[in-house]
């Protein structure tokens, strides 16, 4: 899969869909981008034929009942498979475009242009797309791949506080699973990164891209080495299930989950007391974590056993076993998953 990265590439779009005669463009953003930035690409992309559909911004938009009137809306244009999608916004409009394009008329071709810091790192590489359902994330979907995704790093200069946390979950998740010299400098560079240096993000984005592509191209379709980069997801999707996807975005409640999944792999002996610190101390800083109740423990835990990533109804953990370094795990004890949550060590 093609990648274009740096700062102010954008307009790189426009060379690519001539050389690729891509006239007809159908745009799915959200209201947040488009309002900042669609003039902008609208400039860029003055020579085409364009088709807007602007979601509300928002997880909710990842659902059945505001995908329809996409679908509706494909149909009143008369779009047929000469279009090109052009998905521009964070994962959340990712995951629909995406979804919408690898679905009408049994796939158009796609282009990923991801403006969140969690979106150019992560949920626009990769090819999984989808939407929520019955309360579950990403439970209806596909494996579909953009023709290219186009990451300007500009984008992220407006981006808030909470949505450059959201990207950092899944960048020091890549650290913690693959590259521990990428954790180290991200954990070192926090107030950079959150002052929206691009010299400091760029090679973080750069080398998180890589991490994933490199997994990813090993293992398409999640069904072996893939499943590491859901370091933090087993725990981190019931938290963020659990309180409805509005308390925690994605990356926050994964940093979460990284926090009580390095507790369990501490407690198993997998890794040391001061590995385990230092992912904590650094992670209790960007969000801060919670003693959860009993009640709240038992529902966190139904949704763990409901989660697709299971096999044989063990519910699936990845966790450390050194640094830079994780193993995948089916039978992790209940008491044990309960210990972490209940979060006394905090
Ligand atoms: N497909 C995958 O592999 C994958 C991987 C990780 C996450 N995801 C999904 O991604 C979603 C989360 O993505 P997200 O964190 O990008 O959320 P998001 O798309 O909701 O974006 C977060 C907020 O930032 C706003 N925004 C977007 N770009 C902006 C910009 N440049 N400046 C200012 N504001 C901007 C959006 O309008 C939104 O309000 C979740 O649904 C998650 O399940 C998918
Ligand atoms: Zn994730």
């Amino acid at each position: 899969m093609k990648t274009i990265i740096g700062e102010s590439v954008l307009d790189k779009l426009n060379g690519y869909l001539k050389d690729n005669s891509m006239y007809k463009l159908y745009i799915i953003t959200d209201d947040i981008v488009n309002e900042l930035y669609m003039n902008y690409l609208e400039k860029i992309l003055k020579d085409f034929n364009l088709i807007t559909y602007v979601l509300p911004s928002g997880e909710e938009s990842k659902s059945i009942d505001n995908i329809m009137p996409i679908y509706d809306n494909l149909i009143e244009n008369n779009i047929d498979r000469n279009t090109i999608i052009l998905s521009f916004g964070g994962g959340v409009v990712g995951d629909v475009a995406g979804f919408v394009a690898s679905t009408y008329k049994r796939g158009l071709k796609y282009i990923q242009i991801p403006t969140t810091l969690l979106a150019q790192v992560d949920s626009s590489l990769g090819g999984k797309v989808g939407i929520d359902y019955g309360g579950y994330k990403n439970i209806v979907g596909s494996f579909y791949f953009p023709e290219v995704v186009i990451i300007d790093i500009s984008f992220l200069k407006t981006l808030g506080h909470k949505e450059v946390t959201c990207g950092l979950g899944e960048i020091l998740k890549y650290g913690l699973i693959h590259d521990y010299s990428l954790f180290e400098f991200t954990r070192l560079n926090l107030k950079n990164i959150y002052k929206k240096d691009l010299n400091v993000i760029l090679p973080i984005i750069k080398r998180s891209i890589n991490i994933k592509q490199e997994i990813v191209s090993k293992d398409k379709y999640d069904i072996g080495l893939r499943k590491i980069l859901n370091f933090g997801h087993t725990i981190g999707h019931s938290i963020e299930s659990y309180y409805g996807f509005t308390k925690f975005n994605h990356g926050e409640s994964i940093i979460l989950g990284i926090m009580y999944e390095s507790y369990i792999g501490k407690e198993l002996g997998l890794i040391d007391e001061g590995y385990f610190d230092e992912i904590f101390t650094t992670l209790k800083n960007l969000v801060t974590p919670i003693r959860f109740s009993n009640e709240e423990i038992n529902s966190l835990i139904n949704i763990m056993k409901n989660d697709k990533k299971n096999i044989n109804d063990n519910i699936g953990f990845i966790l450390p076993v050194g640094k830079g370094k994780v193993n995948l795990y089916n039978n992790i004890e209940e008491q044990l998953i309960i210990k972490s949550l209940k979060g006394e060590w905090i």
